[in-house]
């Protein structure tokens, strides 16, 4: 039987040296007065970009992002100065968070509840949008989250210690202004770590088994192919702009995949990380994936021996099941080469390890259950103890 499936994708892409030149021109489609939203320690990148669309005869109201994590509380506070200003469209430069900030900006600006009540909760439907938002244009600066092409956009509440997304189609970026030389400057941890987070979405999309989704697959499997090839390139020398070229294009390829098959258990469970510890997003689905693989064998070896074959190119070996480990153990060399093969405990040391582990199953099962039940295998509550174990170590 053919298979019915859906295709939605908005967002104008531009890979190209110099796709921030196009800024100006496309900020006047929507009026004179762009709210652009930088991550603070990227003014060296920021600056230029400003200063043009002055030149252009723009009238940008700049909003530096200080802190990484911004919290609702931020945001709803900031969202009560920015109106004042009526700005009529949301630039976001810089990684995820400034992007998805950048997002979060478009909404608050032109709704009326606080902004976590927009967020798409496990436990609970998101507020319906009342108005049309504000158009969005992205320019990210790491090659990870795909927040760039996504409608999607992370919040952090603070007070229950929770993080949740805003799933909306009105928030994918009309535009995202890919340039590989906003990339060229991170260093080799995060190059590795944003890397890695890409890496997940193009493998979660492709395993995912909520629904028929043949294009995240196919760009799924096409961005898990570029990663390997070009992460290790862009971690040993970060000024290769071929390999920042192809990671951008990667990193897009699979946020695009998870705009149309979402994520699954590695992001249920490095979302919760992050809010409880403050590890970097990139950094905790990083360390989490190969565990949840290794735990999900032999049930899912279907799904991961078929990557062994179509994106590692492996050779037919005798069963399925070795065709699953041997893509997990390859994974696991591809973590060691760019730095990545450690735990929890080894980044924040034994103190604040203590009692994490039940904390964050108790968050995961709460807050963000959604995404395990789109694993190729559902998690208990015992399961998840282990798998957590294993990633805090
Ligand atoms: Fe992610």
């Amino acid at each position: 039987m053919v298979q019915a499936f859906g295709f939605f994708q908005p967002t104008q892409v531009f890979v190209e040296e110099g796709a921030a030149g196009r800024l100006a021109d496309l900020c006047k489609l929507y009026g004179s007065k762009p709210l652009v939203v930088y991550s603070a320690d990227l003014e060296a990148f920021a600056n230029p970009v400003i200063a043009d669309l002055e030149v252009a005869g723009l009238s940008p109201v700049r909003f530096a992002q200080k802190d990484p994590e911004p919290t609702c509380d931020f945001i709803d506070a900031a969202t009560a100065e920015l109106k004042a200003e009526a700005p009529d469209c949301v630039v976001g430069i810089g990684g995820g968070s400034a992007v998805d900030l950048a997002k979060a900006f478009a909404i608050s600006l032109t709704q009326e509840a606080g902004i976590w009540m927009y967020a798409n909760l496990s436990n609970r439907p998101p507020l319906p949008l009342k108005a049309p938002v504000l158009p969005v244009i992205a320019v990210p600066t790491t090659s990870g989250t795909g927040s760039e092409v996504t409608p999607y956009a992370v919040l952090t509440k603070t007070d229950t210690k929770q993080k949740g997304t805003v799933q909306e189609p009105a928030i994918f970026p009309k535009v995202a202004l890919v340039d590989p030389v906003f990339t060229a400057g991170m260093p080799p941890a995060l190059t590795a770590s944003t890397g890695m987070d890409a890496f997940a979405h193009a493998l979660e999309a492709t395993i995912n088994v909520s629904k028929v989704a043949p294009m995240a697959e196919l760009f799924g499997i096409q961005a898990m192919k570029l990663i390997l090839e070009w992460l290790p390139v862009a971690y040993e020398d970060g000024k290769n702009l071929e390999a920042r070229q192809q990671m951008a294009f990667a990193a897009s390829l699979a946020g695009m995949a998870i705009s149309h098959r979402g994520t699954t258990t590695a992001h249920a469970i490095a979302e919760p990380l992050g809010a409880l510890t403050h590890i970097p997003h990139g950094l905790g689905v990083a360390i989490s994936t190969v565990p949840v693989l290794r735990h999900s064998l032999p049930a899912a070896s279907a799904s991961l021996a078929r990557l062994w074959r179509d994106v590692m190119g492996g050779e037919a070996l005798a069963t399925e099941e070795a065709e699953a480990m041997a893509f997990v153990d390859a994974l696991e060399a591809l973590m060691t080469r760019v730095g990545l093969n450690k735990t929890v405990r080894d980044i924040l040391g034994d103190e604040k390890c203590e009692g994490l582990r039940d904390l964050l199953v108790q968050n995961i099962l709460e807050f963000k259950f959604r995404p395990l039940k789109q694993h190729p295998v559902e998690f208990d509550k015992a399961a998840l103890e282990t798998i957590t174990a294993d990633i805090i170590g």
